[in-house]
């Protein structure tokens, strides 16, 4: 009896034993699922003119283009997180006065890094901001 209970441990051990290892190896083996593609913001590829923006205020981005094509801007100031204002020439953050140029450099401080940059689609007529 005492050889048959020990044997019967033994097997339901080696059991749940295989099972959780089979279970980590097909975790392991299957392929993670791609990153779900987020648009952010879209618009007409004519509703952005050359050297022209287009503001996505409530998504604090920008839509920007320029000769060689468009791209977007994060409008969060890298310094303490304002919303920044685009105007012809430059990006500038009404709070502490930080200045960008259009690509989203740094032009003068307090903010000491770039905005970021967003990923952009165009798709024949439209453009769209990913994220
Ligand atoms: S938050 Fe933009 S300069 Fe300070």
């Amino acid at each position: 009896m005492e050889k048959f209970s020990q044997s019967r441990r033994k097997f339901i051990t080696t059991l749940t034993m295989l099972l959780a290892s089979g279970g980590l190896l097909v975790r392991y083996l299957t392929p993670r699922r791609a990153v779900k593609r987020q648009v952010l913001a879209s618009a007409a590829r004519a509703d952005v003119p050359i050297n022209g923006a287009l503001v996505f205020r409530n998504e604090r981005l920008a839509l920007l283009r320029d000769a060689h094509g468009f791209y977007a801007l994060s409008l969060v100031c890298t310094h303490l997180g304002c919303t920044v204002t685009v105007t012809e020439d430059v990006l500038s953050c009404p709070c502490h006065g930080s200045r960008f140029d259009r690509q989203g450099r740094v032009l003068s401080g307090p903010a000491d890094r770039s905005l970021a940059r967003m990923d952009v689609e165009v798709l024949g007529e439209r453009i769209e901001v990913v994220g």
